[in-house]
């Protein structure tokens, strides 16, 4: 059995910005990606046998690793709606005729529902595998179709295709490369149960409607400026995200944590996107350690210890 392994990236918003809710119920969003060193990769099995003409080609789905038990294993999962978005466009544009069937296997390192587009990495992995499936016998497709396929899947899944350090605008989707120097060392710090990004975008709405004054931060130039400096303690007095509010009064634990954090001494901490994870800018790979150690021993739940930015999504195997 031949197989196709994608590796994808995880990801910290260094500022997040909301704006109003749209029309289509999405926020405006200015934010900053960086991606991190923890990743996933996505593997697909292809049968050697079976081939499929319409439909989808996926059979089937495990994952393995960080929060495996809480993937979904159907068509709902954002790997699964991968392979069919690649799959569905060639048949609709380009007369796509039969393919090999395959199965999905993720192998997890980034948490799952944890603000730090770990489903986002696994759909943009899956895409890019599929893409090296098809263009075996197909054209291949331009960078900006691709963008725009992962788009579809879901804000964040253009910018983990692409990695890197970015400015996000629209609904996060629309990515510009920022300039970055250096490399930037985080304690991550996990939950056990993840949040639900609706709900912490809802919950910021609300919380606006009531008069709570929660940006919009939508200004990055000092950020844009700090992150050429390539030096962390710049970088840490710039970090902001419009959803900590929201997520730390979903979340009681988020604030305990955020407080250790600050207690353990690292120089910045921040809630990962929409949570619940939680992000400590560090000085060092050392230092990085020492503050997950003090938290870890002050009871949090797990962690690990990341550096960024990272690439975005790459073939590995196949
Ligand atoms: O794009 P994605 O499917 O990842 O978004 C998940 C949900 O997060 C959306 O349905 C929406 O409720 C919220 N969201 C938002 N504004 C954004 C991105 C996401 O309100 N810019």
């Amino acid at each position: 059995m031949r197989t196709i392994s994608v590796r994808a990236h995880g990801k910290v918003n260094l500022h997040l910005g909301v704006g109003d809710a749209r029309e289509d119920g999405y926020h405006e969003l200015v934010t900053v990606f960086q991606s991190l060193s923890l990743s996933d990769v996505v593997t697909l099995e292809i049968d050697d046998e079976e081939t499929v003409a319409t439909g989808s080609i996926v059979s089937g789905l495990t994952a393995t690793g960080l929060d495996a038990a809480s993937v979904p294993q159907d068509a709902t999962n954002l790997a699964w709606r991968g392979v069919d978005t690649l799959v569905d466009f060639y048949r609709a544009r380009h007369g796509l005729g039969s393919l090999p069937r395959v199965r999905i296997r993720i192998e997890k390192g980034i948490p799952t529902a944890g603000g730090m587009a770990g489903g986002s990495a696994d759909a943009a992995a899956a895409l890019l595998a599929a893409h090296i499936l098809v263009t075996e016998t197909m054209p291949a497709l331009d960078q900006t179709t691709l963008d725009a396929l992962a788009a579809e899947l879901g804000s964040d899944v253009p910018f983990t295709l692409r990695g890197g350090t970015m400015l996000g605008t629209g609904r996060g989707e629309q990515l510009t490369p920022m300039l970055s120097r250096g490399r930037y060392h985080w304690a991550l710090v996990f939950s056990k149960q993840g949040l639900a990004t609706p709900e912490v975008f809802g919950h910021l709405d609300q919380l606006r409607d009531q008069g709570r004054e929660i940006g919009p931060s939508l200004d990055t130039t000092d950020l844009a400026h700090a992150l050429m400096t390539g030096n962390a303690e710049e970088v840490a007095g710039h970090l902001a995200n419009d959803l900590q509010a929201p997520a730390v009064s979903l979340r009681s634990d988020i604030a305990r944590t955020l407080d250790l954090g600050k207690r353990a001494g690292a120089l910045a901490g921040i809630v990962s996107g929409s949570g619940p994870t939680c992000a400590f800018l560090c000085r060092s790979e050392l230092h990085a350690r020492d503050v997950l150690d003090d938290l870890l021993s002050e009871g949090v739940y797990s962690g690990a210890t990341a550096t960024g930015p990272a690439h975005g999504a790459y073939l590995i195997d196949g």
